[in-house]
């Protein structure tokens, strides 16, 4: 059997690169599509999960990362830059670092867990925090890179979203040539929901899927600017992955739930944070945002938005160890107690 090559190679018919392009890859995607026994029990529903958390920097950003630096260095450019909330600075990192170029990250200072700050330094990035959010560090970014040598791939680089479709072709192979009832997926700067669109939208084209699905996108609750409709200055989530107050693909997010007879909706911080213990006890750790999709299709099934027996895919899009500091908050972690026979027992209850 043939090895997982990445997911230009894997697409390649679906991807803009030459057959002499020099691909950079870390051979991500290929990632599991878990079937969620207790979730789907309890919702009524058949519900997979899409877990993004495996790609080889722990999200889904690695997909549109492989396409926008193999493409950067087809071009001869010689530096990458992004602003981020974490992820994005985390993949531009290591796939900047695999092709030998100058990497430059600009984050919310305090506001990036802590595995992600971790890997953005350890991949040699020059990490710059700024004293504002997700958003300031955009508008600088985007500033640097339109009038210095220095190529921006945050998903404003249509190559991010072209890689990032890849997860919808895998989606539909998973499933055996069939789309879901529905897709759920979190929404920040909502580059992702756009992405899966266009993915699912090609597939079908392909004839390699039966279908379109219904998108469902999910903002938290106070950084929900595309269901308010307005910008939010000062967006507020525990879901730092998400916390953006002006999305750069805000129409493109609406056309998708548009076209797809789907929604954008928010859910709250505490839905968030029920969703994600519950996945976690299901054997799936993702982080924070990731856990959106799932707190929406609950308030969704809720709602009677979502009908019994629906397929339902979520996407997870960033693994739990990503945030070590979110999860010990929600947890009581355990005192240390003396090595007795007796004492360890009777924790354990036997
Ligand atoms: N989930 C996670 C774990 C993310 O890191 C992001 C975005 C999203 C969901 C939302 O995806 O922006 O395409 O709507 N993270 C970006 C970053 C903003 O900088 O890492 P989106």
């Amino acid at each position: 059997r043939k090895l997982w090559e990445g997911i230009i190679n894997e697409y390649k018919e679906f991807m803009p690169v030459r057959e002499n392009t020099k691909i950079i890859t870390l051979q991500e995607g290929n990632t599991p599509l878990i079937f969620a026994e207790k979730l789907s029990n309890k919702l009524d529903i058949e519900l997979y999960l899409k877990y993004e958390g495996v790609n080889p920097t722990g999200s889904f950003k690695d997909r549109g990362m492989t396409l926008a630096v193999t493409k950067a260095v087809e071009n001869g450019d010689k530096a990458i830059i992004c602003a981020s909330t974490g992820n994005t600075s985390a993949s531009a990192a290591a796939y900047g670092s695999k092709a030998g170029l100058k990497t430059v990250v600009i984050i919310p200072e305090g506001k990036i867990a802590l595995g992600k700050l971790t890997q953005a330094l350890m991949h040699g990035s020059i990490v710059i925090p700024i004293k504002g959010n997700f958003d300031n560090a955009l508008d600088i970014t985007r500033k640097i890179a339109a009038n210095y040598p220095i190529t921006l791939v945050n998903s404003l680089n249509p190559y991010r979203i072209e890689g990032q479709k890849s997860a919808a072709f895998e989606v539909c192979d998973q499933l055996g040539g069939v789309s879901p009832d529905i897709l759920a997926i979190p929404v920040g700067n909502a580059g992702n929901i756009t992405a899966y669109w266009k993915g699912f939208k090609e597939y079908y084209q392909a004839q390699r899927t039966n279908k379109l699905p219904k998108m469902l996108g999910f903002e938290a609750e106070g950084s929900a600017a595309i269901v308010k409709k307005q910008v939010i200055n000062s967006p507020e989530t525990i879901a730092t992955a998400i916390r953006i107050g002006n999305p750069v693909n805000w129409e493109k997010a609406v056309d998708a739930a548009t076209e797809s007879k789907g929604s954008i909706d928010f859910v709250t911080d505490e839905e968030i944070l029920d969703a994600y213990k519950e996945l976690a006890l299901e054997g799936v750790f993702a982080e924070p945002a990731s856990a959106a999709s799932v707190a929406g299709i609950k308030k969704y099934v809720k709602l009677n938005k979502i009908g019994k027996g629906s397929k339902v895919v979520a996407v997870l899009t960033g693994h739990g160890l990503k945030d070590p500091d979110t999860a010990l908050s929600t947890i009581q972690t355990p005192e240390a107690v003396e090595p007795n026979l007796d004492k360890i027992l009777n924790l354990i209850g036997l």
